[in-house]
């Protein structure tokens, strides 16, 4: 009999020893389950996740940052089933499907000026890979051969394969895989929390980070230069939003270098801040903005990269050819799922929900600012990060021991135990993060709150 095929608990725990046999969890320390289960998701619905136990947790982080709708919902199940009988699958490789088609004028309508071009992906990472290939080819094709280089900030995620990884600025992400893709600068990013500089004057701080871009172009040679990669607003580190300017400033000096803007918005589109895309909320203009996550809320695997017409015009001449795709890339059901998804956040109006509700869920958070463990609490629309310190007043962080004892070996199971499934994370200083299902309301909010507090206040006690 597979662990599959058995019932109730006996079922559950065959399952989670099968998993811990045969699955390879990403991102997992697998020692950390030599004792203990690993925990199985089997169900959704609305808010809530249930375990194979049949036990219910807050879906506090809507999977991984994509599940907008809300968990279960039967429009999305009934659009991909409607599309694998019509079409269930067709490349893109010099054809087109409707699916695609429809998605790609839709995502077009809704970007910020001129991008009217969709490149469909399957992920994230791979909308940002692609990003920096089209970026590098666009000014070969435009007589400037040497600009290849990228530009991206301290901290940000900006996925994993090689050149995506190159992007991101963690170094404990990317120690054991060098040497990357070489080319690839960091430069501060927008955590006022802990600013180096201008720490009174958040306008000086934005106006100071967003210069240090100029500062690394004129360093590296703007010839060199292609693309800066920023997201909306920083989730790793604890979602550092953009100070008022930052990205005007920003917008400024690519336009003064000759460098190429890309808003990679694979957490922050699709109404994580209440708007379409980030760079709607924040009024700037990207040349490209990468997308995944949200569009399909997580139903199916789907990225993109949306270029201005400006990036699309030399792919236009003549025998030029971005040579670039893969198999699975604007899959005709992910692209189905994805209409469906956006009907669904129109109709029923979560980009304006988000917008109504988040001073609610920030000064929600905000009660646990009297814990003596929360230093900061940070973000905007439904992304949240709590920073976690020792000491208040002199914004004192964790030891390494201490994180190791505290975050990892208290915190992220308790919130779990308490019923909160969301993200307890030291890659810079802790914090825990907050991004659930755009459906989320007070009680949700309230509910969050009680779980974080019972367990903040027992981890200040570990201390
Ligand atoms: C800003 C950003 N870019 C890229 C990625 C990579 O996306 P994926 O995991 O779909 O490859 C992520 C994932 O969280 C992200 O947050």
């Amino acid at each position: 009999m597979t662990a599959t095929a058995q019932p109730g608990p006996a079922g559950a725990a065959a399952l989670s020893a099968s998993a811990r046999d045969h699955l390879w969890l990403h991102f997992a320390r697998h020692s950390a389950f030599e004792d203990t289960d690993i925990p199985v998701i089997e169900r959704g619905e609305g808010a809530y996740i249930y375990d194979t136990n049949g036990k219910r947790y807050l879906d506090g982080l809507a999977g991984l940052f994509a599940v907008q709708v809300g968990h279960g919902r039967e429009e999305l199940a009934q659009a991909a089933a409607e599309q694998t009988r019509k079409l269930a699958y067709f490349p893109l490789w010099s054809h087109a499907h409707p699916s695609a088609v429809h998605l790609a004028e839709r995502l077009a309508a809704g970007a910020p000026g001129d991008l009217n071009r969709v490149f469909f992906t399957v992920s994230g990472g791979e909308s940002v890979e692609t990003a920096w290939k089209l970026a590098k080819q666009y000014f070969k094709l435009t007589g400037k051969p040497t600009k290849h280089k990228v530009i991206s900030r301290s901290m940000a995620y900006h996925g994993t394969s090689q050149g995506a990884l190159s992007i991101t600025g963690i170094p404990g992400a990317k120690a054991d895989f060098e040497p990357l893709v070489p080319s690839a600068i960091k430069v501060p990013n927008t955590n006022f929390y802990r600013a180096p500089e201008h720490a009174d004057d958040l306008v000086a701080f934005g106006r100071w980070a967003a210069d240090q871009i100029e500062q690394a172009i004129l360093m590296e040679g703007a010839d060199t230069v292609a693309a800066v990669f920023l997201e909306p607003l920083q989730n790793t580190g604890g979602c550092f939003p953009p100070p008022p300017g930052y990205w005007q400033r920003v917008r400024e000096i690519c336009d003064a270098h000759d460098v190429l803007l890309v808003s990679d918005e694979v957490i922050c589109a699709f109404g994580r801040l209440g708007h379409d895309f980030g760079a709607n909320r924040y009024g700037y203009q990207p040349d490209m903005i990468t997308v995944a996550k949200g569009l399909t809320s997580g139903y199916a695997p789907l990225g993109a990269v949306l270029a201005s017409d400006r990036l699309m015009e030399p792919f236009l001449q003549g025998p030029n050819i971005f040579m670039h795709g893969s198999t699975y890339g604007g899959h005709p059901v992910s692209c189905a799922v994805a209409m469906a998804n956006l009907d669904l956040m129109e109709g029923e109006g979560l980009y304006q929900h988000v917008q109504d509700n988040e001073s609610a869920f920030r000064s929600t958070l905000d009660k646990l600012r009297d814990l003596p463990i929360v230093g900061d609490v940070r973000g905007a629309g439904y992304f949240y990060g709590i920073e976690l310190v020792k000491d208040k007043a002199t914004k004192q962080t964790f030891t390494a021991e201490e994180s190791e004892r505290v975050l990892r070996g208290y915190l992220s199971s308790a919130l779990f135990d308490n019923g909160l499934y969301c993200r307890a994370d030291d890659r810079a200083e802790p914090v825990v993060q907050l991004s659930p299902p755009l459906i989320c309301d007070q009680s949700h909010f309230d509910e969050m709150e009680q779980i974080l507090r019972v367990s903040l206040e027992k981890s200040w006690q570990l201390l």
